[in-house]
């Protein structure tokens, strides 16, 4: 029989009782919740013989949550304990700390050096690996299905991991053209999942080949959940539902790094001579355009950081990019929650806390949340931390006197701490992009986006798939198209401005200087139109379009595009989020697009064609 040398004694009674039933191995974990505290655990195990497979299930889920924690769960618990005493003693992380603001890279669209980081960007794509993190619950949002298989606008349905998957191939295909003589390579795209997105996801990537990736292009890693707290000793919370399961919840997009180190991915991409991981988000349709110029930034400066921010107004809730510099010397650039900046500027100094300056703005960027990391200092960094991003608890207690929780707690970690443990030396900077251009999210649910205060974002699927068509009416209006100024509409209580509707796919143009040769001539588009440009060589040329005019062709069919298109075009017909009859896409974003007339040409040859209707 197993026995548990030195620590028998304060072993719960319950637990000695069923020892035989388990494994050395297991044993050692039983030892270790003990020494760790967590005797409770075994309270109400019943004798020998009694669901013994739910015991050593138990000890499964303990071994899970072990093995998948950075230094197991001794640390996970000695963190809990240390963080939750901070939390209960009102501790401020920013104690010491004095903000100011970094340095980094403001652009505007179409600009000049705008367009030279975009080439820099594109030729650097090829040294990349993406990053998704889509194991959020998005709870805001209350979608039924995982959040990458919504669409990302509803003119052509794509979907936002499509759009991702496509946006990547694109920039791979076009890094390689510039670069000429390279020979083409596959960029890694790597998905990170939980249980609650990871069936799904691969479900999604399965059923429609990959979108077009390799299959082998696409690695899906699966984050698992951290245990749950029940009071500030950090003992383990048991799942109400079942007594031999520990409760656990999401640990947050902090693990990431952690996944990447410990799936040797990042030293395989390493000797590969791939250079550059870009992180980003589930929802987002519009990160993409601001991706070459971004990169272009990274490498440029040689950034070993480099967040996109976009311009933020004082106190708006998004986070701000802070330089961060202690009393004893210590420096970080990190992202600041807004509900914490504006305390730590009147704690430093800032009589008025978080203001805008001359520019109307505040001078912290915005953080959205898309980060590009260079490889080399990355791998360093994690060979020391093994991934481990710098957690916090956010306990909801009961009464003034933070003894007990409203319910159980976790630790958690975001992707975007990570800096907090790069060395002084790290060059951490930002590069802000037009929020047009490059942050749109789809998080939160009808109801919630219409409560949000006036002339702040909503980000819901309404703004989302609103800003596609806004940004690529001002994409094409700065390449010259003449684009008819949006319509003002409601749907689902927002408010919004309703541009043509313009989409191409990824590959048509990645860049402003490659959407620009695409537009000749005097081209001009209706507020009432729709646009959908399927192909890479599609030219406008003098086209003048008051209606839907639909454009697909190979790679090697070179189309250009002119003359007068009118029709009734597809309407935007309202739709009530309530009305449990319409698809669930449909209804979040408020209205349906009516397909009443169009003109509509596929060219499926090589070759050379114009359409002058
Ligand atoms: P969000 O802030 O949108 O959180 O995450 P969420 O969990 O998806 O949604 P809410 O807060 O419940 O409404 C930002 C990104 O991080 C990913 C999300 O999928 C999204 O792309 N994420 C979040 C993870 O990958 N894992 C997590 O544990 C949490």
């Amino acid at each position: 029989m197993a026995t548990i040398v030195g620590s028998t004694a304060d072993i719960n009674s319950n637990l000695r009782n069923n020892l035989s039933l388990l494994s050395p191995d297991q044993v050692e974990l039983a030892k270790m919740l003990v020494g760790m505290g967590q005797g409770h655990l075994f309270d109400s195990w019943p004798e020998p013989g009694v669901e013994d497979d739910d015991k050593r299930a138990f000890f499964d889920q303990v071994a899970r949550l072990n093995a998948s924690y950075p230094g197991g769960l001794v640390s996970y618990i000695k963190i809990a304990r240390e963080l939750l005493a901070d939390s209960k003693a009102g501790k401020n992380p920013f104690d010491g700390f004095t903000p100011s603001v970094p340095s980094g890279e403001v652009l505007s669209y179409g600009e000049d050096n705008f367009i030279q980081f975009e080439e820099t960007g594109v030729r650097q794509a090829q040294d990349a690996a993406f990053v998704l993190v889509a194991g959020g619950l998005g709870e805001r949002l209350g979608y039924n299905g995982i959040k990458v298989a919504l669409p990302v606008e509803s003119t052509t349905g794509t979907c936002f991991l499509q759009h991702y998957i496509e946006s990547i191939l694109a920039l791979q295909d076009a890094s390689c053209r510039l670069e000429q003589g390279a020979r083409e390579r596959a960029i890694p795209f790597v998905i990170m999942t939980s249980d609650d997105t990871h069936s799904r996801t691969l479900q999604l990537l399965e059923s429609n080949a990959y979108f077009g990736m390799q299959p082998t292009q696409v690695k899906l890693l699966k984050q698992e959940k951290v245990a749950c707290l029940d009071d500030n000793d950090a003992r383990l919370a048991v799942d109400p539902h079942n007594k031999y399961k520990i409760q656990t919840k999401p640990h947050g997009h902090g693990d990431v790094h952690s996944l990447l180190y410990s799936s040797g991915l990042l030293k395989t991409w390493h000797d590969a001579g791939l250079r550059w991981v870009l992180f980003f988000q589930d929802t987002n349709g519009l990160l993409f355009k601001a991706i070459p110029a971004a990169l272009g930034v990274s490498a440029t400066k040689r950034y070993h950081v480099n967040s996109l921010a976009v311009p933020r107004k004082a106190k708006e809730a998004i986070g701000g990019i802070t330089k961060l510099t202690h009393a004893d010397g210590r420096t970080m650039v990190i992202n600041v929650e807004y509900n914490q900046l504006d305390p730590l500027l009147r704690a430093t100094g800032y009589a008025d806390g978080d203001i805008n300056s001359e520019t109307g703005y505040s001078p912290f960027p915005g953080n959205i949340n898309q980060l590009i990391i260079e490889l080399g200092p990355y791998i360093e960094e994690l060979t020391k931390t093994r991934g481990a991003i710098k957690e916090f608890v956010n306990p909801k207690y009961k009464d003034s006197t933070k003894t007990s929780f409203k319910s159980s707690t976790r630790l958690e970690c975001m992707m975007q701490d990570y800096p907090k443990t790069l060395p002084p030396t790290a060059r951490v900077g930002f590069t802000v992009m037009d929020s047009w251009l490059a942050y749109a999210p789809v998080k939160n649910n009808p109801e919630d986006a219409a409560k949000v205060p006036k002339g702040n974002p909503y980000h819901s699927a309404t703004s989302g798939e609103m800003a596609i068509y806004r940004a690529n009416s001002l994409s094409l209006r700065k390449a010259g198209v003449q684009v008819d100024d949006p319509a003002e509409q409601v749907f689902n209580g927002q408010e919004v401005e309703v541009w043509p509707r313009i989409t191409w796919k990824p590959k048509w143009g990645t860049t402003f200087a490659e959407i620009k040769s695409k537009v000749n001539g005097s081209c001009s588009i209706a507020q009432k139109s729709t646009m959908v440009l399927k192909g890479r060589n599609i030219f406008l040329e003098d086209l003048s379009l008051d209606g839907a005019l639909i454009i697909e062709a190979i790679d090697d069919a070179e189309v250009k595009v002119g003359g007068s298109v009118q029709n009734k075009g597809w309407a935007i017909e309202n739709v009530d989020y309530r009305d449990a009859s319409v698809p669930e896409e449909v209804r979040i974003r408020g209205f349906r697009i009516n397909k009443l007339e169009q003109l509509e040409k596929t060219y499926s040859e090589p070759g050379k064609f114009s359409l002058n209707p």
